[in-house]
């Protein structure tokens, strides 16, 4: 029902898990795909892989916190694949620089710095570039992926929780300036997705607190991407829907 041919995504952290597999998908429904990620190798494989699936892809490595790259990542996506009409920004857990999980008062303003620029800053970065195009052509896809912990009180996640919920309110906002250009601005909120190498007994504990009775997957999240980037979703903007299991319901 989804179908993506003749649009143009770029999918921030492409290079593996939930980012990784959104490329997938989005690829699959016949978007041409841009494969961003900080590690070069892991945005060249990806796109790779898709190509080798049959999908129209590039990679376009580079560190998004940086508006000069942001902006020659865009550039590259329309000299390769044509200007960006779905930007998925998906890229969220720092590379390196922050102490992930620790208690707020063991951190400095050097760890929360990292969360912020990718979580606050790379959305910001990555949406003033590609609106002008969306904004020409009357038509443009949005799309955030934050996490339930910008709603519900989780340790060690304060500054991260805080960034995330920062970037659903640039969201809502954003949606009611661009509706009226055929943009849609939405995010999607995961539960906990833990990395494939995650072992049996630790996922069995981490799904005692989910409705579903397990954690997620990247494949639980790619498919409501899709949904929002496909023309069928043009009435649903400015919200952020939750794919968590059940684990928060508000
Ligand atoms: N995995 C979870 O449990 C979970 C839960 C809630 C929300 N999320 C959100 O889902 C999204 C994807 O998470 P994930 O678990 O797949 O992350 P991940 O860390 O497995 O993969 C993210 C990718 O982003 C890349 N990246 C990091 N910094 C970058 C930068 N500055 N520029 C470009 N690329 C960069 C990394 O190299 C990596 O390949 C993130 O926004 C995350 O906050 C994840």
């Amino acid at each position: 029902m989804f179908e993506l041919h003749g649009r143009t995504a770029l999918v921030t952290g492409a290079g593996r898990h939930v980012g990784r597999r959104i490329a997938e998908v989005l690829a699959e429904a016949g978007a041409a795909v841009a494969v961003n990620d900080i590690d070069r190798g892991r945005a060249e494989e990806t796109a790779e892989a898709l190509i080798a699936a049959g999908g129209k892809a590039a990679a376009v490595p580079g560190d998004i916190t940086d508006p000069e790259t942001v902006a020659a990542i865009v550039r590259r996506t329309g000299e390769l694949l044509g200007p960006v009409d779905i930007l998925v920004n998906n890229a969220g857990i720092p590379a390196g620089g922050s102490k992930w999980g620790a208690q707020f008062g063991d951190t400095s303003p050097e760890d929360w710095s990292p969360l912020i620029q990718l979580n606050v800053m790379a959305v910001l970065h990555c949406t003033h570039a590609v609106l002008p195009h969306m904004r020409d052509q009357g038509y443009g896809r949005l799309i955030h992926i934050v996490s339930d912990s910008a709603r519900a009180g989780m340790p060690g996640l304060a500054v991260y929780g805080a960034a995330k919920a920062a970037a659903a309110a640039f969201s809502r906002c954003l949606a009611t300036e661009v509706g009226r250009a055929g943009i849609t601005s939405n995010c999607v909120s995961l539960g906990t997705i833990p990395p494939a190498e995650t072992p049996p007994e630790v996922l069995q504990k981490l799904a005692r607190g989910y409705p579903a009775g397990r954690t997620g997957t990247p494949d639980d999240i790619a498919p409501t991407v899709l949904w929002l980037a496909s023309q069928e979703a043009s009435w649903v903007t400015g919200q952020t829907v939750s794919v968590n299991g059940g684990w928060l319901t508000t």
